[in-house]
């Protein structure tokens, strides 16, 4: 139940990956602790700079010695114009004056400098010698795959349908992560819409196993040995748990963010594109509220640097109404140990629930 050929293809006590989340989340504290207690840790890079990349990476290597993992967001194309951005900036101007936010707007990304920002986090995975590099919202281009396997860099690739894993080992991914609908934060989506797009685990984990040879990550309400256990029982090598890290104490997440989590129910987390231009999983908040009836929104990431002020205003004013308040579906479950404590108190019960 513990130990497999993912362990020990990734050199890993337990089959446990601290999920990539983009956004501050992942401090170096939280990637060590998880790392030197025997999971996987993982850098989300989705959002650092190459330099802030560089510096995370020499902090997590100053803290553990064993593997950790880096997640980068494939770039994507997009097209934008002038009245949807105006249209959005209009639509957000009274929640800016409600919280006072001062300014005019940020400058905007372009594919080009996406793709730009990718390219350079790829040569700091590179440079630092990060033993494994994780991929969402697509698969990487083949002259990627090429450089980072030549370095002996494992490769984990994203899926939330059996398609998308097909192609993804057919890429050259070495492992898969499969996102069930339950999943907090972004769907990866990449093939298809999100409404063929949102596979629930339960279905999706013993579908895939059947279809790809690569050891297959089960990622999405899992909180605990229960939800373990039953996705390796379904096919799943490993898990990969966002929210019930986010909650612990070494995670960067806002305190008032982790306190939403811990107050929320199953029934108070919804879909949203409202925040970002993408569609994730949350905790509903006026923010969401306010956006609907909204039918378009400028497309990821352009969307995100839009409402980035109005989060940061948010936040610091301790007011959960405006942040970006990602969870899974199963926040009924989340605690706020200590990342050591937690794995200690998971691995236990799951060797309890499997004697
Ligand atoms: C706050 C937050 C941020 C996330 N950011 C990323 C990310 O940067 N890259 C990524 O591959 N997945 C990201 N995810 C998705 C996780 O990898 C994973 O699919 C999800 O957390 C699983 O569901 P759970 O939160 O119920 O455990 C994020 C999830 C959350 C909750």
């Amino acid at each position: 139940m513990l130990s497999n050929d993912l362990t020990a293809m990734l050199q890993i006590d337990y089959p446990i990956i601290q999920a990539p989340m983009a956004g501050g989340i992942t401090t170096p504290e939280l990637v060590s602790c998880v790392s030197e207690h025997g999971a996987l840790g993982s850098i989300g890079a989705g959002y650092m700079t190459p330099q802030s990349l560089r510096q995370h990476i020499k902090d997590v290597q100053k803290r553990t010695s064993n593997p950790f993992s880096v997640n980068v967001f494939v770039p994507n194309t997009f097209n934008v114009s002038e009245e949807e951005v105006e249209a959005s900036v209009n639509q957000l101007r009274p929640i800016r004056k409600a919280l006072g936010v001062e300014g005019g707007n940020p400058s905007l990304p372009t594919p080009a400098s996406m793709k730009r920002n990718f390219e350079e986090q790829i040569n700091v995975i590179l440079e630092e010698k990060v033993p494994i590099c994780s991929f969402t919202f697509g698969f990487p281009p083949e002259e990627v795959v090429a450089e980072l396997k030549k370095e002996n860099v494992i490769l984990m690739g994203t899926a939330t349908t059996v398609n998308e894993a097909i192609l993804l080992e057919s890429k050259g991914m070495d492992m898969i992560i499969i996102q069930g609908s339950e999943a907090g934060g972004h769907r990866g989506h990449f093939l298809a819409e999100r409404d063929q797009s949102l596979i629930g685990l339960m279905s999706l984990i013993p579908q895939v196993s059947d279809h790809v040879t690569v050891p297959v990550i089960a990622a999405g309400g899992i909180m605990d040995a229960r939800g373990l256990v039953a996705a390796r029982y379904l096919g799943a090598s490993a898990v990969q748990m966002g929210t019930a890290f986010l909650t612990c104490a070494e995670s960067g997440a806002h305190p008032t963010y982790k306190e939403a989590i811990l107050n929320a129910n199953e029934d108070d987390i919804v879909l949203t594109q409202a925040f970002s231009g993408k569609w994730a999983r949350g905790i509903k908040n006026t923010f969401i509220d306010d956006m609907k009836g909204y039918t378009s929104v400028p497309p990821f990431p352009v969307q995100n640097t839009l409402t980035s002020a109005i989060r940061k205003a948010s936040a610091d004013q301790y007011n959960p109404a405006y942040m970006s308040l990602w969870t899974g579906q199963n926040p009924r479950l989340a605690t706020d140990l200590s990342a050591a404590t937690f794995i200690q108190h998971l691995v236990q019960e799951v060797k309890v629930i499997t004697r």
